[in-house]
């Protein structure tokens, strides 16, 4: 039987977001129905409310989730009811051109669930990134759903379902970073902090930490940030240069996602060196300089969507670095909030006094 929950939306742009009735199917084919447990607030969120990402309102937002598998559709495989899981937006298909040329992490054809999720007057919802977790129930495709240790506390664990995954694989899957390098990381919220926690377990030897916000480069410490620069009062490029022997970083991490810090990431980066882009531009930015400049500094210039993460593969050895007290996730969750304060977290992103805050049940 369909069932009814709570579930925050955002019904058009710029509008506060709104708890309303969402209404969960039985789930289809290779569906399943997850009880949710926790759901970080990812800026990404934010972006959706604001019309940043696409125009398909209104969104069922919410998508950094970990939960109980619930009810599974037919045929599902992969997971069985009772089982804890981080909910994941890359349930990769296996027959794409990426796929089958071996780089899965790129896969073009991801799977979300058959059926929508709807209002109760029937208007199908769009969920974000394919999860749509502010809400008690969330309907989606088996393969977006990794089974990890049960010991996790579901808050921590729920981060690695985009943010924290992405700043993570940024450094290790995307940036390749690796012993002895030189890392720099462009905005300190949670994707810039995990960027360095990944660097860090990589063994990046000099890892620093660039924002306009000094409580951001405080934590940025905690993580393993060596320097930090204040991007308010300081020119980021030359003191990334001359905190690297005078030439720059062998990878600088863009974690904002503007045209001008994308710039400081590609002059402060060493000749050869690589750039990686994870925070996400809006539509309307752009970009222009001398082409000459990619030519003569070479070197890699790199998106990275989710961390160019394979979920079955690293969220489970993360969790476990995460248990054995290698990898401080604990130290992302600011905040533990109920289902109705995601607008107040969305103040509390804006204003910098958080780095995740998480909606817990
Ligand atoms: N690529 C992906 O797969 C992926 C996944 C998750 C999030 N993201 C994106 O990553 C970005 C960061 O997300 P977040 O959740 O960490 O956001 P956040 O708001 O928590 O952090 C952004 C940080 O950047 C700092 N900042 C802003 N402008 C700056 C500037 N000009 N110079 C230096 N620092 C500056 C802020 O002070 C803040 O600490 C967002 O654009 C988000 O959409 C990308
Ligand atoms: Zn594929
Ligand atoms: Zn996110």
């Amino acid at each position: 039987m369909p069932e009814t929950v709570r579930g925050v939306i955002a019904r058009r742009t710029g509008a506060p977001v709104e708890l309303v009735d969402v209404v969960i199917p039985d789930p289809g084919p290779h569906d399943v129905v997850v009880r949710v447990q926790s759901c970080g607030v990812c800026h990404t969120d934010l972006h959706y409310r604001e019309g940043g990402i696409n125009d398909d309102f209104p969104f069922l937002l919410g998508h950094e989730a970990a939960g109980i598998v619930e009810t599974v559709g037919e045929s599902v495989t992969h997971v069985t009811v009772g089982d804890f899981v981080i909910l994941n937006w890359r349930a990769i298909c296996g027959e794409c051109r990426a796929c089958r040329r071996g780089r899965p992490w790129y896969c073009f054809d991801t799977s979300n669930a058959g059926k929508s999720m709807t209002l109760t007057d029937g208007t199908e919802l769009t969920p974000a990134l394919g999860v749509g977790a502010f809400a008690d129930k969330t309907l989606v495709h088996e393969r977006q759903c990794t089974k990890v240790d049960p010991a996790a506390d579901p808050a921590v664990a729920g981060l690695l379902g985009c943010g924290v995954m992405a700043g993570i694989g940024a450094a290790t899957n995307t940036g390749n970073v690796s012993r002895g390098d030189s890392v720099a990381v462009i905005g300190c919220g949670g994707v810039g902090d995990a960027v360095i926690a990944g660097a860090r377990l990589a063994g990046a030897a000099t890892i620093i930490a660039v924002d306009r916000d000094s409580r951001k480069l405080a934590w940025a410490k905690q993580f393993g940030a060596t320097h930090e620069i204040d991007a308010s009062t300081e020119d980021v490029v030359e003191r990334i240069q001359e905190l690297t022997g005078g030439f720059g970083a062998d990878v600088v991490i863009d974690a904002v996602g503007r045209p001008e810090t994308w710039k400081q990431a590609f002059y402060g980066r060493d000749l050869a060196g690589t750039v990686v882009l994870v925070g996400v531009p809006t539509p309307e930015m752009t970009l222009d300089m001398p082409l000459i400049d990619l030519f003569s500094r070479g070197g890699a210039l790199k998106s990275s969507w989710y961390g160019d993460c394979l979920p079955e593969r690293d969220f489970p050895i993360l969790i476990d670095l995460y248990r054995q007290g290698r990898l401080p996730l604990e130290n992302f969750v600011t905040e533990r909030i109920s289902l109705d304060e995601v607008e107040k977290a969305f103040d509390a992103m804006h204003h910098g006094d958080v780095l995740r805050s998480v909606v817990v049940w």
